[in-house]
């Protein structure tokens, strides 16, 4: 069953007397499980695709459907509750409060949920775990890694146990190793059980998913799945490997070097 359908969706923006068609009639069933890549350029409506998903935003005709709901008439506030409990945002900034432990960041999302302070941590030591991050729940955004905060945001995106996780551009600002630890990290969770929807404009990123879409001056162009998903802890083992395979030849190179030297003198 899908969990998100979208049925001829506009999104029309009004900016005085200049409109801008940003979404021209887009459907699209997502299933349960699904790990879907959204693709486009800039301005091809990636991000109002994703804030209408996401419910941040309401489209300007059309029906959505989240877990057979009718989302697209809702109020503000109703919007707020249904992201609040089904939704789970990671943002390519991180998003993370400075001031407040990694463990308090991923209470966040549970504040307005009525569990006790000692329900809210156990549930944020749970997501840390999940994100293998338990050895750093006492530490301030400003003590963790790049890599590091994205767990934890990742973390925060899992707490309330959300129906589908939102991604936009989770990797844009991290090495590329570290982008694919964070790969690695997303496929562990679709593999448990999780549905994903990840913007990306990057292609090897893209490759991880089980399904890409393609959209075009607000239009879906092409929508396939992918057959064999790249395999992120794959490659960081065989990184691994390539690494210590560099650093062999580069200590016998150092030796040889040394040896010729000696052979001079
Ligand atoms: N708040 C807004 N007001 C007016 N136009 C907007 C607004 N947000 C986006 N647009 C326009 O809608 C189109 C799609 O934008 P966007 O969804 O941000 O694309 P993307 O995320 O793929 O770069 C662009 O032409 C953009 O200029
Ligand atoms: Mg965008």
């Amino acid at each position: 069953m899908a969990i998100i359908e979208l049925r001829d969706i506009d999104k029309i923006y009004k900016m005085g007397n200049i409109e801008v068609r940003a979404l021209n009639r887009v459907s699209l069933d997502i299933s349960e499980h699904d790990f879907l890549c959204i693709m486009g350029a800039s301005g091809s409506g990636k991000s109002t695709l994703m804030n209408i998903i996401g419910c941040l935003d309401r489209p300007s005709a059309g029906s959505y459907h989240l877990g057979g709901k009718d989302v697209s008439g809702l109020a503000d506030e109703q919007l707020a509750a249904v992201r609040n409990k089904q939704i789970g945002f990671v943002f390519q900034t991180f998003n993370l409060l400075p001031r407040i432990s990694a463990r308090k960041n991923v209470e966040l999302p549970l504040i307005y949920s009525g569990y006790s302070a000692k329900e809210r941590r156990r549930m944020a030591d749970i997501a840390l775990d999940r994100v293998e991050l338990s050895d750093r729940a006492g530490h301030k955004p400003n003590e963790l890694s790049g890599g590091q905060r994205q767990r934890v945001a990742i973390a925060r995106a899992l707490v309330n146990s959300p129906s589908i996780i939102f991604a936009d551009e989770p990797t844009g600002n991290l090495d590329s190793r570290t982008g694919l630890n964070i790969m690695a990290l997303f496929q562990k969770l679709h593999e448990e059980g999780a549905t994903i929807v990840m913007v990306t404009h990057e292609m090897d990123i893209a490759l991880h998913g089980k399904r890409i879409i393609h959209l075009r001056d607000g239009q879906i162009h092409g929508d396939e799945a992918v057959k064999k998903p790249a395999n992120a802890a794959a490659a960081i083992r065989n990184l691994a490997d390539l690494n210590k395979q560099d650093l062999e030849e580069a200590m016998s190179l150092h030796s040889n070097v040394h040896k010729s030297q000696e052979s001079v003198e």
